[in-house]
């Protein structure tokens, strides 16, 4: 069953990125936003990176979520209309169906060609659960469609991706989701701050699959701003910052080259950087912090025997 959205809704224009793009790409410490890793063949390489033994977070999490379902469920309670923000392949949200029973099913994320072939093999499964997919970039503003029922609103917001804001930018989306949940509440999934070797490994992988989907930014921002961007002109570079409490993801210029695209130019110095990602770690203290800033009163939090990664509902 399809949700009719409003003809306004369906009359939108894709989004023009360009501005953003060129504002990244001139400013002196070059940067590109972590949203355009996820074209088509980038939501494919996220889904592979997610298989990998070193990349901790999602294997952590299904864990927790097997481990405490009950609780989880119990928590939340049945017939909820579950609001899947990034939800990818929607596998995550798809493992909650059988217990959580809901009665309706909002996907949303920024790569909407991905999530439309998932929830039509999704719709076919669960004929009683009604489905809606939408295409938004929620990191700039979260909207949810009034066609969308207001009681019993869970924001599903799992496999950490809550990461790659700010801190001031994460608090104003939980603020966000708290005000459009009403009397339901945020299933959030965190990632928790740990030893270094752990973070490595998890971000520069031995079979260098982050490595190409981090490069692959390059080629998504080739197709969206007509950049020649050549891949094989940089390489993958992880830090981590202590001091901000988070894993930097950059690309590096392997040798002095300039980039070109209609109507202006930039250069790059061997070794110069370009941010692509921010994936902060949290602590429980301040994750919970950040959900109070937000509005929410209560926490149920849920963690593995490692401490390595964290779900929470919050009210
Ligand atoms: C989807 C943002 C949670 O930060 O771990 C994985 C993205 N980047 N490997 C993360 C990512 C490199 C991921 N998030």
């Amino acid at each position: 069953m399809q949700i009719p959205v409003t003809p306004e809704e369906n009359k939108k224009l894709p989004p023009n990125f360009i501005p953003e793009i060129e504002t990244g790409l001139l400013a002196k410490n070059a940067s590109i936003s972590p949203k355009f890793l996820y074209d088509p063949l980038g939501s494919h390489l996220f889904t592979a990176i997610t298989l990998l033994p070193e990349y901790y977070p999602t294997n952590t999490e299904k864990n927790i979520f097997t481990e405490y379902q009950d609780q989880i469920i119990n928590a939340i309670g049945t017939g909820v209309t579950l609001i899947d923000l990034g939800a990818g392949n929607c596998q995550k949200a798809e493992s909650f169906f059988n217990s959580l029973q809901p009665s309706h099913y909002l996907a949303i994320d920024f790569s909407v060609e991905y999530l439309e072939d998932a929830l039509e093999k999704l719709k076919g499964k669960y004929p009683s659960i009604q489905m809606q997919c939408i295409g938004m970039d929620f990191s700039k503003e979260l909207i949810i469609p009034n066609s969308i029922a207001k009681d019993k609103r869970t924001f599903f917001y799992p496999g950490s991706s809550i990461g790659n804001f700010l801190s001031g930018e994460a608090l104003e989306l939980l603020r966000q989701i708290k005000s459009q949940a009403n009397d339901g509440g945020l299933l959030i999934g965190v990632d928790l701050m740990k030893e270094d070797s752990v973070l490595i490994a998890a971000y520069d992988d031995p079979l260098k699959v982050t490595a190409a989907f981090n490069l692959n930014i390059l080629r998504s921002i080739n197709s969206q701003l007509g950049s020649d961007f050549r891949v094989e002109q940089f390489r993958h570079k992880v830090k981590i910052n202590h001091f901000e409490n988070r894993v930097e993801l950059y690309l590096e210029a392997l040798e002095d080259l300039t980039v070109n695209w209609p109507g202006k130019s930039r250069a790059f110095q061997k070794g110069e950087l370009i941010h692509t990602e921010n994936s902060h770690k949290y602590t429980i203290e301040s994750i919970q912090l950040l959900l109070n800033q937000a509005g929410f009163k209560s926490t149920h939090i849920w963690t593995d025997p490692k401490d390595y990664f964290a779900v929470i509902y919050a009210q």
